[in-house]
C-alpha cells in the first residue's frame, strides 16, 4: 500500500487521512505540523500515523496547512530528501499549481486538490465527506492518483483547467456556498423585524428554500426566479424598501443589492414588464452626492 504523509493534519488534513486510512487506501506516515502537541492528537484522531516522522518514506505528502503558510511549507520541501516520483498535493482553494515552482527540478510530481466542502468539525466532516467534490489541477501523474484517493473515499472529482484564475475560481465558491448562510441570517433578522420568531421564520421558509435551491440546480437561476422583482412589480419591492430602511438600513442596502441583480437576472429570461425592471433598477440605485 503506497504511504501517505501530512503536514498540517488540521481539520483538513486529519479528515482525508482518516478516510484514507479507513477505506485502506493509504498506509499513513509522517503527520507534521507545527505544535508539538498537534500530530500526536492527529494520529489519534486518525486511528494512525507517524508524530514526526520522514518525509523521505512518502509515496504521497498532502500538505493541509493555512493559506498564508503554505508558499513557505512548499518551498521547504525542494530541500527535503524525498522518494523519487513523489507526489505531492495542496488543499488550497485561492492557492494553484504556481506554487510547486520551487520544486520544479525535483523529481516530483505535483498537485492541487481542493475538496470544496466546509470542514469545521472533523468528526462530522468525516460522516458527512460522501459525495464531495474535489477539484484538481496539476501533472497527470498527480491528477491521476489523486482522482483515484478522492473516489476511493467516497468522493467525487473534477479536473481544472490549467491557467484558470484561482482568486476568482474561489470567490466563486464562496459566493454561492458562504453567502448562502450570510443571506438566510438576513431574512431571519427581516423576520425578527416583522415580528417572527427565528424558529418560526426558519419553519416559514425551509420548505421554500429546499425547493428553490433544487429548482436552481435542476433548471439554471433564471428559471428557477419567482417574487415580485421577477414580476417587475416595483411597488411591493418599493414598499419593502421602506420598511427595511426603517427597520435596518444594512438590510435595505444588502435587498436593494440583490434585487437589481434578480432585476438583471429577470431581463436575461424576458418575463417581467420592462417598466417594472427599469423602476426597481432604479429605485434600487444607491444613492451619490
Ligand atoms: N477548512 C475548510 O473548510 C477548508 C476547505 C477546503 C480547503 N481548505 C484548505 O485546506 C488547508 C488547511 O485548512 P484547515 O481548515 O484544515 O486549517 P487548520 O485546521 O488551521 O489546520 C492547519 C494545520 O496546519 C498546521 N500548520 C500551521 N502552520 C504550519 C507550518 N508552518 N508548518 C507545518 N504545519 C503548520 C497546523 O498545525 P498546528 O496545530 O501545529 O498549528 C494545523 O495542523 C488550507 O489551505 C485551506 O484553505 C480548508
Amino acid at each position: 500500500m503506497k504511504r501517505l504523509a501530512v503536514i498540517g493534519p488540521g481539520k483538513v488534513g486529519r479528515t482525508l487521512a482518516r478516510l484514507f486510512h479507513v477505506a485502506g487506501v493509504f498506509e499513513i506516515g509522517a503527520l507534521l505540523a507545527r505544535k508539538d502537541e498537534t500530530p500526536g492528537d492527529a494520529a489519534a484522531f486518525i486511528g494512525a500515523g507517524e508524530p514526526g516522522g520522514s518525509l523521505a518514506h512518502a509515496d504521497i505528502i498532502l500538505i493541509a496547512v493555512p493559506d498564508p503558510v503554505m508558499e513557505t511549507v512548499i518551498a521547504g520541501l525542494a530541500g527535503e530528501r524525498l522518494k523519487s516520483g513523489v507526489i505531492i498535493a495542496h488543499t488550497s482553494g485561492a492557492l494553484g499549481p504556481e506554487l510547486f515552482a520551487p520544486l520544479a527540478r525535483k523529481d516530483v510530481h505535483t498537485g492541487c486538490a481542493h475538496p470544496v466542502k466546509a470542514f469545521s468539525d472533523p468528526e462530522r466532516s468525516v460522516a458527512t465527506y460522501a459525495g464531495t467534490m474535489t477539484t484538481l489541477q496539476g501533472d497527470a501523474p498527480a491528477r491521476s492518483e489523486l482522482a483515484k484517493a478522492f473516489q476511493a473515499i467516497g468522493g467525487q472529482t473534477l479536473d481544472l483547467p490549467d491557467g484558470i484564475d484561482r482568486t476568482l475560481y474561489h470567490a466563486a465558491i464562496v459566493f454561492m456556498a458562504n453567502h448562502l448562510p450570510a443571506l438566510v441570517q438576513a431574512g431571519l433578522e427581516t423576520f425578527a423585524h416583522a415580528g417572527i420568531s427565528r424558529a418560526d421564520g426558519l419553519a416559514i421558509t425551509g420548505p421554500i428554500l429546499h425547493d428553490t435551491l433544487e429548482a436552481v440546480l435542476e433548471k439554471g437561476p433564471a428559471a428557477a426566479l419567482t417574487g415580485p422583482v421577477a414580476r417587475g412589480d416595483a411597488a411591493t419591492v418599493a414598499r419593502h424598501l421602506e420598511k427595511l430602511n426603517a427597520a435596518d438600513p444594512d438590510l435595505a442596502v444588502l435587498y436593494a443589492a440583490l434585487a437589481r441583480a434578480t432585476a438583471d437576472l429577470s431581463a436575461e429570461k424576458g418575463e417581467a414588464s420592462a417598466e417594472g425592471l427599469l423602476a426597481i433598477g432604479e429605485m434600487t440605485q444607491p444613492e451619490h452626492d
